[in-house]
Formats: structure tokens, C-alpha cells, sequence
């Protein structure tokens, strides 16, 4: 496993990578990936492989901007819409597949549908470029752990399993793209993030649905699975704090009774309330807690609104798990 910091020799060698078949880590600016040609089943079935992920769940498939998107993909003029208004950035869209299309059926889990995203990151940007191919790129870790926000969290997930791991700072968003299902008739969010249900409505001026997946009928095979999981019980909600356990705070603790153990352990997302702020240090904060001797985390209560919705979502998933 190497990590790499971003320069023009180590685009061209992750582009060679990609280009051969083979899979490289890299910066977005939702979470890290782990990139391959998502026209080459042979690529793709290493990105399974070494996140352990199940095949039936699809990847998403990663494009320069929406006229490379439009060589592989018809886009409805809802979907064009949304491109124009979030592109490049953290939004997925779920597309009907052309017959004809040479992305892999691997990418796709065999589905007839296809999911495509434009990434902001600059760097991102140019290994896709460079590669002139679309990149299926799940986040880069194990399938079930925690998404990777640098480029030390990919080493710490996916160890010696990692290729190249490509280092460009820490992730601007830190949670996974928004997904919304603009194959059907109507729009639907299947995965809330970034980009919130009420900024797609404004863009398309219909309201859109929002389906988080229940057990028996999950729209996103992706919603079936456990997420997010840190080792410790994770408790939602949490006014107080038991002996031993670590908290992950959310604006003022005024009102917390937190001792001097506990402080050894506790991490605020962000102390003025900034739900922006506290998307961006969820991931890596939970790692941390995560490897303290504490026996279990406990979350203060986080507003749903905007992307606090995206939040509670993870946080959900992950004491689920
Ligand atoms: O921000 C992101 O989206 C990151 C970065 C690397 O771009 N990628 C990411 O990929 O989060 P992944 O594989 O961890 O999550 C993709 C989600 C899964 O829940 C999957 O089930 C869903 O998208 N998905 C992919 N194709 C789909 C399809 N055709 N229909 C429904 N859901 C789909
Ligand atoms: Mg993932």
C-alpha cells in the first residue's frame, strides 16, 4: 500500500493504473473512492474485491462533466436541469441505461438502471480526464465500515488490500453524494446528502420524494445493508453520559454533565451549531472515538434540517449496525 501526494507524475501514473485494469484511491469531495475503469468487468470485480462488497450492490459511475455523461447516458430534462444547477458537485442521479451502453453490467449489479455523478475535486477531476474513462469509485473502504474523509483513513480501511492511494487534503463535504432516482416518473431521493431535498425541488419545481429504504423494499440495493459501523454501540439522542462512554458532541455542551474522564473523550462536530461543519468532521470523528478505550459512543441530538437530515441518516445507520 502507498500513499501518494497529488502531482501531475502521480495523475499520469494513477491514470496508466486505471487505464490497465487496475484500482487507485482517490480525493473527492464527498469521501475518498476506490477508483477503476467502470467500463472493464475486470476492474470493477477488484473494486468488490477488495471492499468485500457484496455484487449485487451497484457502484456509482464517476464522469468529467455532463457531456461525458451524455456519451454513455440519456438524461430526461429534469435530470439535465439538476446537472446544470449541481454539477460539478455531490449529487448522484440514478438514469435509465441505454442498451447499448459499455459500462460494465458489474457496475451496474446487472440493474437497468445506472448511477452517474460529476465530482467537484479538482483532482478527481483530472485522473478522470486523464484516465478518459468513467470511473466506478464506491467509497474506499471495507463495505460496512466507515467512509474514508483522507487519505489515512483509506490506508486504515483497506490496509494492505489498498493500491495507490492518492493524498489531496481532507474531503470538503465528508458525507457521500446525494442520490436521487431520476429514472421513474417521479424524482426520488434514495440517499439524502449535501445537496437537500428542498434545493432539488426549487431547481425542478415539483416536490420531490424521499424513500430511505425499508427492509422489504429496498429502491437502493446500497439501503439493505449495514453502514457506517464503528466498532462501539453508538446511543442517538443523548442528554446525559454514562461512566466510560465517549461522547460526540453537537454545539454547546452546557447542559451535559461531562467529567473530567469524559473529556479525555469527547469531540465536538462543531461547538457553534454549524451543520456544515459537523458533516465534514462526522466520519473522521467517529474514527477517532472509535479507537479511544471508551465503551460506547453517545451522540447529541443533531437538528434534521438541510443537511442535518444526512447526518442523522449516518448516525442512524451506523447504531443500526
Ligand atoms: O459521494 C459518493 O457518492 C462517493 C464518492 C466516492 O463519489 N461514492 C459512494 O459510493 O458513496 P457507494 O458505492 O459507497 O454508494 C453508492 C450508493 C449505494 O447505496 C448504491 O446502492 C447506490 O448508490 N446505487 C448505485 N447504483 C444504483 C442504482 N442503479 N439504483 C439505485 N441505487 C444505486
Ligand atoms: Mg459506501
Amino acid at each position: 500500500m502507498t500513499i501518494q501526494s497529488v502531482n501531475n507524475d502521480v495523475i499520469a501514473k494513477a491514470a496508466e493504473i486505471l487505464k490497465s485494469g487496475g484500482c487507485v484511491a482517490i480525493p473527492t469531495e464527498t469521501v475518498y473512492g476506490l477508483a477503476g475503469d467502470a467500463t472493464n468487468a475486470d476492474a470493477v470485480a477488484k473494486i468488490f474485491d477488495i471492499k468485500g462488497r457484496p455484487s449485487f450492490n451497484p457502484l456509482i459511475s464517476h464522469f468529467a462533466d455532463v457531456k461525458h455523461v451524455m456519451e454513455y447516458v440519456d438524461l430526461t430534462t429534469h435530470a439535465k436541469a439538476l446537472a446544470s444547477a449541481f454539477w460539478p458537485g455531490p449529487l448522484t442521479m440514478i438514469a435509465k441505461r441505454r442498451r447499448t451502453c459499455v459500462i460494465s453490467d458489474k457496475t451496474c449489479a446487472g440493474l437497468d438502471t445506472i448511477a452517474v455523478r460529476v465530482p467537484a475535486h479538482p483532482t478527481a477531476q483530472k485522473i478522470i480526464r486523464a484516465a478518459g474513462v468513467p470511473l466506478a469509485a464506491p467509497s474506499a473502504n471495507k463495505s460496512g465500515e466507515i467512509s474514508p474523509t483522507s487519505a489515512i483513513h483509506v490506508a486504515h480501511s483497506l490496509g494492505d488490500k489498498a493500491p495507490l492511494i492518492i493524498a489531496d487534503g481532507v474531503s470538503s463535504v465528508g458525507l457521500e453524494s446525494t442520490v436521487v432516482d431520476m429514472s421513474g416518473d417521479k424524482p426520488v431521493i434514495l440517499r439524502p446528502g449535501a445537496i437537500t431535498a428542498d434545493q432539488i425541488s426549487d431547481v425542478l419545481g415539483c416536490q420531490i420524494g424521499v424513500d430511505l429504504g425499508s427492509h422489504d423494499t429496498p429502491k437502493s440495493p446500497g439501503q439493505l445493508l449495514k453502514h457506517y459501523a464503528p466498532n462501539k454501540p453508538i446511543r442517538l439522542k443523548a442528554f446525559d453520559l454514562k461512566d466510560n462512554e465517549a461522547l460526540l458532541a453537537f454545539g454547546s455542551t452546557k447542559f451535559m454533565p461531562v467529567s473530567k474522564t469524559h473529556q479525555n473523550h469527547l469531540l465536538n462536530l462543531s461547538e457553534i451549531g454549524d451543520l456544515y461543519e459537523a458533516a465534514g468532521n462526522l466520519f473522521d470523528y467517529m474514527r477517532r472515538l472509535d479507537q479511544t478505550d471508551a465503551t460506547s459512543i453517545a451522540v447529541m441530538d443533531i437538528p434534521k434540517i438541510g443537511i442535518g437530515l444526512a447526518i442523522n441518516d449516518r448516525l442512524q445507520r451506523a447504531a443500526e449496525g
